[in-house]
């Protein structure tokens, strides 16, 4: 069987990390990364167990660390997926839009927006014929949620980027998916203090991101636990 291989950003913990895992147990090799080193090696030491992975801690802000993440794509042979799952909140709490500080909403933005986009292009000589893209999204792309207008609309336009990216290629499969509300470390700093328990583990997201990496379904935006609904009925 051919060496499958996928880059996942922000896989050293939350729902990057719960995917990784699923694609390590079937034998993806995997190249993955996250700003905190540490956590970062602890993800790539469990994983190594069970197949190749090559980590590589840095910022997807950054124009040299994602040359790293395409130079480490194209000594695997190229990408079978590319999940640009790697995401920040902003500041916590969250400001109103009248009181929304530009410099961190330009970050939220380059992080968020721009570095999906740059990432692709910076791997885009890696990715292999039928790869598929999967850029993670929210609902919060297009609910008017008090308090989430920097988040949410830096996820609004990475929601069309991925929808024209789509119409631009169509040799590719180009999917924006909203894994739905997960108990996370984003989630929590999206309501401080406040119990999260409720929230469904990031694992449940998992079978859909695998439906799309391993599926036929076109390119387009999609609902990851709607997915898995799909799969049993
Ligand atoms: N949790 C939810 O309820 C929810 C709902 C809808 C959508 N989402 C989306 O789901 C995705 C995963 O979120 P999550 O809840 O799993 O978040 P999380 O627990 O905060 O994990 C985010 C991961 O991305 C890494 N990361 C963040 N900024 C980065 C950067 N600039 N460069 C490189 N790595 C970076 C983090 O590590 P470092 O901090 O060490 O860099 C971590 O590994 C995100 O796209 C998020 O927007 C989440």
């Amino acid at each position: 069987m051919e060496q499958k291989t996928a880059l996942i950003t922000g896989a050293s913990r939350g729902l990057g990390l719960a995917l990784a895992r699923a694609l390590a147990s079937e034998a993806w090799t995997l190249i993955i990364d996250s700003r905190g080193s540490e956590d970062l090696e602890a993800a790539r030491a469990e994983l190594a167990a069970l197949t190749s992975v090559v980590a590589i801690p840095g910022d997807v802000r950054n124009e040299e660390h994602r040359r790293e993440l395409a130079g480490a794509a194209r000594d695997e042979g190229g990408l079978d997926a590319l999940i640009n799952n790697a995401s920040i909140l902003g500041p916590s709490p969250q400001p109103a839009l009248l009181d929304y500080p530009l410099d961190a909403l330009e970050e939220v933005y380059r992080a968020n927006t721009l570095a999906p986009l740059a990432l692709i292009q910076a791997a885009r000589s890696e990715l292999k014929p039928g790869a598929r893209i999967i850029n993670v999204t929210s609902d919060a792309a297009a609910e008017p949620y008090e308090g989430w207008g920097g988040y949410g609309s830096s996820k609004a336009a990475l929601e069309q980027l991925t929808n024209i990216l789509a119409a631009e290629n169509p040799d590719l499969r180009v999917y924006r998916v909203d894994p739905g509300d997960m108990c996370t470390r984003m989630q929590q700093e999206a309501f401080p203090g406040e119990d999260i328990s409720d929230r469904p583990l990031p694992e449940e997201s998992v079978p859909g991101l695998l439906e799309l990496l391993t599926g036929d379904l076109p390119s387009g935006r999609y609902e990851a636990r709607a997915l898995i609904h799909i799969n049993e009925g």
